[in-house]
């Protein structure tokens, strides 16, 4: 949802700004610009497409003396994604990049329009850009033109801003978008995110809403809404650049796959103590007491581990689960009790979905618990119980990584909550690193037979997945993965549900991936499948080794190892990820961004 950088230090501000871009693209990639200032004053580029674009454009020109500038890659939200939409935005007296939705950005407008303010662009933007230079004008201040002019906003943003008259300045301001400072030696940062400078320091300070920062090269000051100078504690990041690196890898996505038995085997370490499940704060024995209910709250690929989570969590704890689109969770008029746990799921711990729901939640004074990849992000902060999934960070757009251990977390949370004797417990986890340690090395290291099923689905236009129990919440993950990075549509129907109506769709040819991760389910889903091959269906299905009652009725069969069933998804769902992987890579897409999405989605 767009991402936004700041700089003032000795380096070139264009070098710096472009890389930042680069690590945030992630966010947004439509058009990107940036505005530097030079010995002539601010000098702004902008280009249509991505920030290689931007790249280009800067090398034409001489900018490289530039020490301080800010910069922006763009989701557009309002406006095409062209050259004049491209932040930043200004006027004759600042530039400003955003990242958020500014809700009144209308009304404001017509009121600026008929003081007399000239528009070029669609952008809500803008708004901010006039509004800012107005209160400058009128008040000679620039921190009080800053929180006079937020006061104004309604919405979300975080803004980099730099004010002509002022070199080697940035300033910033943030509501429900995020904002870092890194604190380097003789150069900061302001950036939406920790990987935009983490190659120069890891030292940063977190902003709170409303607050307003400055820095230049050598200081970084927080004024608070009121205009009053305030400490902030400096941070330490726990990234490093190799994070962001692609390692040798052609795409972000493979290699993030690659890292699942290392980060899962991580996340058994941190949240286990003698095979046995153990969470950070355990202290607080009595938040996990008396559940009555549980609601998943989350989005996209973080909601589809909460339906695994809730067949894992109703299965052995025996406690009702319903998971939610954050979204759609405030219309739902909810219903909750006092005895009621809510889980946020997010990888990104910023969606704005997600954390609409969170705070609605929080005004009900309910418990409250997150699982959440990046540390200190806002849904971390805002929730009563945090469990920080240890996936590092995650580049590609299509969430990897995180989906496995994020449905590893719950695993642990449904044996936490179990009641089962220690015995049965430990050994589930004992399976469970078996798994990591051992067989989910090869699912993603022999994958001849995902590339042969590949080849096919990357010749069709429609296609399903299948399952049973768990195996249907893993299919709707396996669709959506395929859906975001190969653009074939696909669909996952529950097994048995097919036949009342989608079977219809099925024709000769049509890819049907069906998954048996757990034998248990293999009669009836060999009943499914057989439903799906008399109208033509193409089976490619993915069982335990052992299971024939499945591979002779498939056209293709891609084994999952033999381990304990419980472990199963995390075999399953590497080999989902794969699939779709080879798929894209087959139709020659652009894997780690694909059109139309952004990785952090900060909008409603
Ligand atoms: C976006 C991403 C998805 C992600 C979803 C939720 O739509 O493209 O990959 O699953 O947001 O993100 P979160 O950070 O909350 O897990």
């Amino acid at each position: 949802m767009c991402g936004i950088i700041g700089y003032t230090g000795d380096k070139s501000a264009q070098q710096i700004i472009i890389e930042s871009l680069h690590a945030l693209e992630y966010r947004g990639y439509d058009s990107a610009g940036m505005s530097l200032f030079t010995s002539e004053g601010i000098r702004t580029l902008k280009t249509q497409g991505r920030v290689d674009e931007l790249d280009k454009k800067a090398k034409e020109y001489d900018l490289n003396q530039s020490n301080c500038g800010i910069g922006h890659t763009r989701w557009a939200t309002h406006g095409k994604p062209n050259e004049t939409n491209a932040h930043p935005h200004g006027t004759q007296k600042l530039m400003i990049v955003h990242n958020g939705i500014i809700e009144n950005y209308k009304e404001l407008k017509k009121i600026l329009i008929k003081k007399g303010c000239v528009f070029v662009s669609d952008t809500d933007t803008e708004v901010i850009a006039h509004l800012l230079d107005m209160n400058y004008t009128a008040l000679n201040d620039k921190i009080k033109a800053i929180t006079q002019t937020v006061k104004m906003l309604k919405g979300s943003y975080a803004l980099s801003i730099i004010f002509r008259d002022e070199p080697n300045t940035v300033y910033g301001v943030k509501k429900d978008s995020p904002l870092l400072v890194g604190v380097g030696k003789g150069e900061n940062f302001l950036a939406s995110d920790i990987s935009a400078f983490i190659a120069h320091t890891e030292n940063y300070l977190r902003p709170e809403d409303g607050e307003t920062v400055k820095i230049t090269p050598y200081e970084v000051d927080v004024f608070n809404a009121q205009g009053k100078k305030t400490e902030k504690p400096l941070q330490k990041s726990a990234n490093t650049a190799e994070d962001t690196d692609k390692c040798g890898f052609n795409h972000y996505m493979l290699k993030e796959i690659f890292e699942e038995p290392k980060v899962l085997l991580k996340t058994l370490d941190s949240l286990t103590c003698n095979f046995l499940p153990c969470f950070n704060n355990e202290n607080d024995l009595t938040f996990f007491e008396d559940i009555g209910s549980i609601r998943i709250i989350a989005c996209g690929t973080a909601m589809h581990s909460g339906l695994v989570g809730k067949f894992y969590i109703e299965k052995y704890a025996r406690i009702p689960v319903t998971v939610e689109v954050a979204s759609e969770f405030r219309y739902s008029d909810p219903i909750l009790d006092e005895k009621d746990l809510v889980i946020i799921i997010s990888q990104s711990g910023e969606t704005a979905d997600s954390l609409a729901a969170l705070r609605l939640v929080n005004e009900m004074k309910l418990r409250t618990l997150s699982i959440v990849n990046t540390p200190g992000s806002t849904i971390a902060r805002e929730s009563e119980y945090v469990i920080h999934t240890p996936a590092g960070p995650e580049i590609a757009v299509a969430s990897t990584k995180a989906f496995s251990v994020q449905t590893l977390v719950l695993m642990l949370l449904a044996l936490r909550l179990s009641g089962q004797n220690n015995e049965f417990i430990k050994e589930r986890i004992k399976s469970l690193y078996s798994t990591v340690t051992d067989s989910l090395h090869n699912v993603i290291t022999d994958t001849a037979a995902i590339r042969s099923a590949a080849k096919i689905l990357a010749k069709h236009r429609n296609l399903f997945f299948i399952g049973r129990g768990c195996d249907n919440y893993l299919g709707t993950e396996g669709s959506l993965k395929l859906k975001e990075i190969s653009y074939i549509h696909s669909e996952a129907y529950a097994a048995g549900e097919l036949k009342h109506g989608t079977i219809s769709l099925i024709e000769n040819g049509t890819p049907v991936i069906a998954l048996v991760t757990d034998d248990a389910y293999s009669e009836k889903m060999r009943s499914n499948i057989e439903e799906v091959k008399s109208r033509g269906g193409y089976i490619i299905s993915v069982c335990a080794e052992s299971c024939n009652k499945i591979k002779d009725v498939s056209d293709i069969n891609i084994t999952v190892p033999e381990d304990d069933t419980f472990a199963r998804p995390l075999t399953a769902a590497a080999v989902l990820q794969l699939l779709a992987y080879y798929t894209a890579l087959e139709l020659g897409r652009d894997i780690d961004k694909p059109r139309n999405l952004a990785k952090s989605v900060t909008v409603e």
